[in-house]
């Protein structure tokens, strides 16, 4: 028998102020997204903003649904709509922010196990890496160079 290490590198910002000034930016808009979350069920608002290639950003919040699976996340409503509308074009960074309606969440919230594995598949598509940085409402924000360290392991198309 061997040991397999699996090592991830993420990077902590204090704050918001401390990331990238078009980083701040997206974020802002990750939280106005957030601000338009429909959960009513779960009272967990989530936000996501994607930076393409071209300058554009597409944006997504939670959709729940009284049939609750049938709900989505917010990132992947938005990257289902980044690869809807421009497929050819790269997704750059992913900024996410998530908390509780009725809370100041400060602790980071990173993207659930079946959104990483959907933006994994963008990733794997594009040949090339996808940035996260997620955070709570307020406090701390923490990036992520690449999906592949939120992710490793990935079951992807190169075992089908
Ligand atoms: N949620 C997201 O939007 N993204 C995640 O990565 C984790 C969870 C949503 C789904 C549901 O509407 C609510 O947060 C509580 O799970």
């Amino acid at each position: 028998m061997k040991e397999l290490k699996i090592e991830s590198t993420l990077y902590i910002f204090d704050s918001i102020e401390e990331v990238p000034e078009n980083i701040q930016s997206l974020m802002k808009q990750a939280v106005n997204a957030r601000k338009k979350a429909y959960a009513p069920y779960s009272k967990f608002s989530v936000g996501a903003a994607l930076l393409l290639e071209n300058g554009e950003v597409v944006t997504g919040s939670n959709q729940e649904n009284a049939s609750y699976p049938s709900g989505l996340c917010a990132e992947r409503t938005a990257i289902y709509y980044a690869g809807a509308q421009y497929p050819y074009i790269k997704i750059l960074t992913i900024a996410i922010t998530a908390g509780l309606q009725t809370k100041t969440t400060s602790n980071p919230i990173p993207p659930c196990g079946a959104c990483r594995q959907a933006i994994a598949e963008y990733e794997v598509k594009q040949e090339s890496p996808i940035e996260i940085y997620f955070m709570g409402k307020i406090g701390k924000v923490i990036k992520s160079n690449s999906l592949a360290n939120l992710l490793p392991l990935v079951f992807d198309k190169s075992v089908l």
